[in-house]
């Protein structure tokens, strides 16, 4: 390997004792409601992670659990409840729902100011206008993680393979912010390969295991790793090939260990931003 790794587990550990300190300064204790829906276990464990994290910063959590049975209009009536309760800052509820259920309708009532998962779509509105919102917490992370890393941005070349709601579309709006030259590749983009070589930062966020290779990276290229596939022999990988990649690149994210422990210090640090707006 010859790629620096970026330690997304040792980022977001710096920020989130960043976090704990200013929650601590602060006269109220900012409030988490997490809402989980059934019994999906990969969901199940996200969430206890969210929770445990927010209290250790200081953060009141309370996860409430309801079963898969229940009715949209029971869930969208929990939403205003919390919606309506002054000690609740932030409300995310877990994805997926059941198929019973519009994910949709549920966004789109929880209240934009308490949405700190900024999937409302009136903070996804803010944020490709390029004005202040919630900002989703995945890609908000890798915003973070470059800028620990230390990556140049301005007038740089970066693609973003994957153009889903919670993670390439905001990044796009990210990226452009922060001036980079934007490329979007998807499942029918023609010759990903190609158009990955270009890159000068590349972010995979498509969940397919291993798919970019190495010889899809660009020499010296920052990489950045959003996927976590469970492989049949149960080993966690992301989208990128690592070792193949690693060779390569400059600068590599691990997986496990690099996004996602940056999405759940996002998730805290919006709890606080959230916080902070509205009291
Ligand atoms: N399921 C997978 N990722 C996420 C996320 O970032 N937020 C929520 N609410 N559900 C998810």
């Amino acid at each position: 390997m010859t790629a620096r790794l970026i330690d997304g587990k040792a980022i977001a550990a710096a920020m989130r004792e960043a976090l704990t300190t200013r929650v601590a300064a602060l006269p109220f204790r900012p409030g988490l409601a997490v809402v989980l829906v059934g019994d999906n276990p990969a969901s199940a464990v996200y969430v206890r992670t969210k929770d445990r994290a927010a209290e250790a910063a200081g953060i009141a959590a309370a996860t409430i659990r309801l079963p898969a049975g229940i009715t949209e209009a029971a869930l969208l009536a929990e939403v205003a409840r919390l919606n309506a309760d002054p000690a609740v800052d932030g409300i995310l509820v877990q994805l997926p729902l059941p198929q019973s259920i519009r994910a949709e309708a549920v966004i789109d009532l929880i209240d934009p100011a308490k949405d700190v998962d900024g999937f409302h779509p009136r903070n996804a509105g803010l944020l490709a206008l390029g004005r202040p919102a919630l900002v989703p917490c995945t890609p908000l992370g890798v915003m973070k993680l470059l800028e620990a890393a230390g990556v140049a941005l301005s007038g740089r070349r970066a693609l973003v393979l994957g153009r889903s709601s919670i993670v390439g579309r905001p990044l796009v709006a990210l990226l452009l912010a922060a001036d980079a030259t934007v490329t979007v590749a998807h499942s029918r983009t023609r010759d990903l390969a190609a158009e990955c070589r270009r890159a000068e930062i590349l972010v995979a966020a498509v969940g397919r295991a291993e798919m970019v290779r190495g010889d899809w990276i660009s020499p010296g290229a920052t990489v950045i790793d959003v996927g976590i596939n469970r492989l049949a022999d149960g080993r966690l990988v992301g989208d990128v090939a690592f070792a193949e990649c690693a060779a390569v690149a400059g600068s590599i994210t691990p997986v496990p260990g690099g996004v996602g422990p940056m999405t759940i210090a996002c998730l805290l640090e919006n709890t606080v931003t959230a916080a902070l707006r509205r009291r």
